[in-house]
């Protein structure tokens, strides 16, 4: 069979149980729609072993093992390159307070952490919280003209005293892809390490912590098509190194046991693995094959095309729009911008924009977006935050094209 080049967008819908409806969701960076596979794998792991984990008695024997395969096809699908260094728990934020606890007793007064200000809080707020411990804190700040985070700026803030800098590889109002790559050789030459948030990056492009070069590379998957749960893979060395954050008997060595206090989800890891199910089915669909990682890159390739055409019409709408703003790369000539779109008008809120939108029976949404730190930096708290439009694969241009309707009564 051939590939095919273009999205098969009735399938793919069907898929997804909850699109359904003549209701649009453009809030995806909020929260993506669930893969009915993975919906499937919660149900039957809670109807089939709902047991404790390893006791020696057969239920649980399976039990045991079906959460130790959800995190292996987990590290699979993020190209971690330990499992055991995977380390999954209810979100993002509080996997990243999880780190940063564990990491509290090592930082001596005087080290340096560096935060962007235009991280969502949760990769901002646990790192300054280090201070405690005499960490400074120093903020990589965007260039307010060009909305971007500038690499020379980050090389001004980098020292000797640096040891940890956290980023966003896409930023979750920008939509702006950051080539963290980039940014790990340096800060591995400065001898410091690098947290990555991928949580707005992962809805649109394969994760690869190993070709991230991050020492700490975490998401959600409920952004990614599944439940409400995250994952923090951490390099090995440095998991093994820090002290535990669980009970006083779970040795150093129990990784990421160590940084799991109360254990796992257990029907959530199971549902979890759900998803690279979803890039398999997809790229079986459309003809792709190879080995796992081309399947799924393959299946993103997919989801970018149809993304970036949804964004270009989107963006091309609001350009028409004389005086309306739009708040980060304004064109999707390069495949570094996601299909997270916002924009603002000055003079109006964007509160007022969004309620009309709701009218139409379209989900967008206003707002800071927890990214607090960007929309003060950018001036626009007065307006009530921007306009977020986020669009995944499964939306369709007919669906933009409603959207456009809507906004044509306010813009
Ligand atoms: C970029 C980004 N990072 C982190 C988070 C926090 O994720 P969680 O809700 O899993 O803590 C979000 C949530 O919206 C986000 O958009």
């Amino acid at each position: 069979m051939n590939a095919r080049k273009a999205l098969d967008l009735d399938w793919v819908r069907r898929q997804f149980p909850a699109l359904a409806t003549d209701e649009v969701f453009f809030d995806n960076a909020g929260g993506s729609q669930v893969y009915a596979g993975v919906a499937d794998r919660i149900r039957d792991y809670l109807l089939t072993t709902p047991v404790q984990l390893g006791a020696s008695y057969a239920r649980s024997e399976e039990a045991t093992a079906k959460v130790l395969a959800a995190r292996r096809a987990v590290a699979a699908f993020i190209n971690a390159p330990h499992d055991e260094a995977v380390v999954m728990g209810g979100s993002t934020t509080s996997l990243l307070f999880q780190f940063a606890s564990a990491l509290r007793s090592t930082i001596q007064p005087g080290d340096e952490v560096i935060v962007t200000d235009t991280d969502h809080e949760a990769n901002v707020g646990c790192w300054k919280r280090l201070a405690e411990a005499g960490a400074v804190l120093k903020t990589w700040r965007v260039n307010r003209d060009t909305l971007e985070l500038e690499l020379g700026d980050l090389d001004a803030l980098l020292t000797s005293r640096t040891r940890w800098v956290a980023m966003t590889q896409a930023s979750n109002v920008l939509g702006t892809v950051n080539d963290v790559r980039a940014v790990a050789d340096r800060v591995h030459a400065a001898g410091a390490r690098l947290a990555v948030d991928a949580v707005a990056y992962a809805p649109h492009r394969l994760p690869d912590v190993a070709a991230s070069g991050a020492d700490v590379y975490v998401f959600s998957f409920y952004k990614v098509f599944g439940p409400h749960y995250a994952v923090m893979a951490v390099e090995r060395g440095l998991l093994l190194s820090l002290p535990g954050i669980n009970h006083f008997f779970i040795g150093p060595d129990d990784m990421p046991y160590k940084l799991q206090p109360g254990n796992v989800n257990f029907e959530l890891s199971h549902g979890a693995a759900g998803i690279p199910e979803y890039l398999d089915a997809v790229a079986a669909h459309h003809g792709a094959g190879g080995m796992p990682r081309e399947r799924w890159q393959a299946a993103y390739a997919l989801f970018a095309a149809q993304e970036d055409a949804l964004s270009a019409r989107l963006l091309e709408y609001l350009r028409s729009k004389r005086g309306l703003r739009i708040i980060g790369r304004d064109r999707v000539a390069r495949s570094d911008r996601v299909s997270t779109i916002a924009f603002v008008k000055p003079g109006t809120a964007s509160e007022s924009l969004v309620r009309h939108v709701d009218r139409a029976r379209i989900g967008i949404r206003f707002g800071d977006f927890y990214a607090s730190h960007l929309i003060d930096a950018l001036d626009l708290r007065d307006l009530g935050g921007v306009v977020r439009v986020s669009m995944l694969h499964y939306n369709t241009l007919d669906e933009l094209d409603r959207l456009i309707v809507a906004l044509e009564g306010v813009l």
